[in-house]
This record gives structure tokens, C-alpha cells and sequence, in this order.
């Protein structure tokens, strides 16, 4: 399939997709979305992909295209915003990591906060500047951030609109792990993913986005259902039967 703005490199089981828009700091404009949207589509539907590495050409994405948005009107605004790209990616059925390099602002970041894992590298900036644009995050972000780092500092950064460093951005819990080279880690650790069961992985991250929303006795019920459901898979069995034999467990993905 054709993309104009994003690209896909499939290596070994994980598809690594590439915001592909430098001259823009791949600034997100609507058509990338979409196409970023088509392409999880796909990538769900794929037995051969494992996991996904979202990453960018020269750097990871500066925010929504501003010059996309400066004139809509707010039904235009409503039509424009990506929540429900992000949404996806976020309910994705397989692991999805960010491998930041650069500049991961506004929507840029708020995509990446949608990923189940950030690793960056340590020229990585972070934030959200939307406040100096007369708006605020628009695609998740205030629901997202304040759930990964707390509410007082996710106002901190939405209402300052603050670019912050590396060295605070993992203070701040905000990404998970510094390196040199995220998109080498993000492959390490897509390459471990990919040994264990898609089944489980698929509902364990169910269960944990589920706990992001729900209460936690509501939450521990619907862990105990879609942990048992494990129990009708071969990979359940297989899983079991090879920790017994002392082997390695070879999963299909039953
Ligand atoms: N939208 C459109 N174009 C953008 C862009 C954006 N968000 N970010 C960068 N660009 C473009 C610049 O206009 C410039 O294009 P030209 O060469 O054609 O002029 C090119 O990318 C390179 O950018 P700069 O020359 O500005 O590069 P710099 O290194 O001097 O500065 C920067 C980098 C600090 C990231 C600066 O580009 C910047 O502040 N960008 C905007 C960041 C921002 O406000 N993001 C939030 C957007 S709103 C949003 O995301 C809403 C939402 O919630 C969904």
C-alpha cells in the first residue's frame, strides 16, 4: 500500500512505522492520520506482525500541522482532531512502542502517549505547547497525562507549555527509558514480545488500559474473566506443559 506521509518497514515480526514528513518535523497533518489509521487497520489483521515500533524520520512529530488548523471553525475543529486514531492505537491488540528521537510535542507526544511503551533518546524534547496557540491537547492528552504522571503536573506542562529535557521527562515518569538508540531497544524488547503468547499479551493489555478507567474491584472482574479465557488456548497449555518439561514454550498464537 501507498503512503504519502508515513512509511513501514516490517523486520522480523514488528512493523516499524516511520512519520515521514521531515521538512515539517512531521508535523501531523489530517491525511497522515488517516493514513496511520488505515495502516493499524492492516497491521491488526496481520498474524505476522507482533508488535509495532511507532518512530520518526529525524525526529518523532512537532505537534498537529498548525497551518492545517489555524482557520477551522470548531465543527471543522471536532473533524480535524485525532482522538480517535489515538484511540486505536491505544486499544491496538498487540504491543505498540514509541522510539522518540528530537522534538515529541503536542499531538506528536500525545500519539506517543497512546503507545503502550516510550523509550527515548536523550536529545529528545518533550511537551505540550498547544496553551501558546490559544488552545490545549486536543487528542487525548489531557485524559492521558495526567493518568501517566499525575494531574498537578500534567497541569503543569499543559498550562505552561513548557518544552522539558530528557532528564525531566523521566523524572516525570513521562517516558520509560533513555537511550541512545530507541528504535535498536524498541526492536529488543518488540523481539521479546513476540516469544510469548499474542493471546495473553492481547488480553493482558486489555486489563491494563481497562484499569486506567475502571474502578478496581470492577476492574480485578474483568481481569478474572479475560484471565481465565487464557485457560482455552493452546498457547495457555503449551505455556504450561513446556515450564513442566523444562523447555522452551513455542506459542502459535491459539
Ligand atoms: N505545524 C506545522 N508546521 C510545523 C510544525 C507544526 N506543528 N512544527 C514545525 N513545523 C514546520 C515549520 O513551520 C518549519 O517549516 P518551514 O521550514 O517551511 O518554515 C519546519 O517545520 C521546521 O520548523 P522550525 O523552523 O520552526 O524549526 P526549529 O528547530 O526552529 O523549531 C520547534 C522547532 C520548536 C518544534 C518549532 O517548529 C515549533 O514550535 N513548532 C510548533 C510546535 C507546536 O506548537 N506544536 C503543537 C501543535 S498543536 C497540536 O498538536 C494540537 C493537538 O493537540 C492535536
Amino acid at each position: 500500500m501507498y503512503y504519502e506521509f508515513i512509511s513501514i518497514k516490517i523486520q522480523e515480526e514488528t512493523a516499524i512505522v516511520y512519520l515521514d514528513r521531515p521538512k515539517a518535523l512531521n508535523a501531523l497533518n489530517k491525511a497522515m492520520v488517516m493514513e496511520l489509521d488505515k495502516a493499524f487497520d492492516k497491521m491488526a489483521a496481520d498474524p505476522n506482525i507482533k508488535s509495532v515500533v511507532i518512530t520518526g524520520v529525524k525526529n518523532f512529530a512537532a505537534g498537529a500541522d498548525i497551518s492545517n488548523m489555524v482557520n477551522l471553525s470548531p465543527e471543522e475543529a471536532k473533524d480535524f482532531s485525532f482522538w480517535r486514531t489515538f484511540n486505536k492505537i491505544e486499544e491496538f491488540p498487540k504491543p505498540v512502542i514509541a522510539a522518540i528521537h528530537g522534538f515529541a510535542l503536542g499531538g506528536g507526544l500525545e500519539l506517543a502517549l497512546a503507545c503502550d511503551i516510550r523509550i527515548a533518546a536523550p536529545d529528545a524534547k518533550l511537551g505540550f505547547p498547544e496553551i501558546n496557540l490559544g488552545i490545549f491537547p486536543g487528542a487525548g492528552g489531557t485524559q492521558r497525562l495526567p493518568r501517566l504522571i499525575g494531574p498537578s503536573r500534567a497541569k503543569q506542562l499543559i498550562f505552561s507549555g513548557q518544552i522539558i529535557n530528557i532528564d525531566k521527562a523521566k523524572e516525570y515518569g513521562l517516558v520509560d527509558m533513555v537511550v541512545e538508540d530507541p528504535l535498536a531497544e524498541a526492536l529488543k524488547l518488540a523481539g521479546k514480545f513476540a516469544e510469548k503468547s499474542p493471546i495473553a499479551l492481547k488480553l493482558a493489555k486489555q486489563c491494563i488500559n481497562h484499569a486506567q478507567e475502571a474502578e478496581q474491584k470492577q476492574g480485578i472482574e474483568f481481569e478474572a474473566l479475560a484471565w481465565a479465557s487464557c485457560f482455552a488456548t493452546e498457547d495457555q497449555k503449551e505455556g504450561m506443559q513446556a515450564f513442566l518439561e523444562k523447555r522452551k514454550a513455542v506459542f502459535k498464537g491459539k
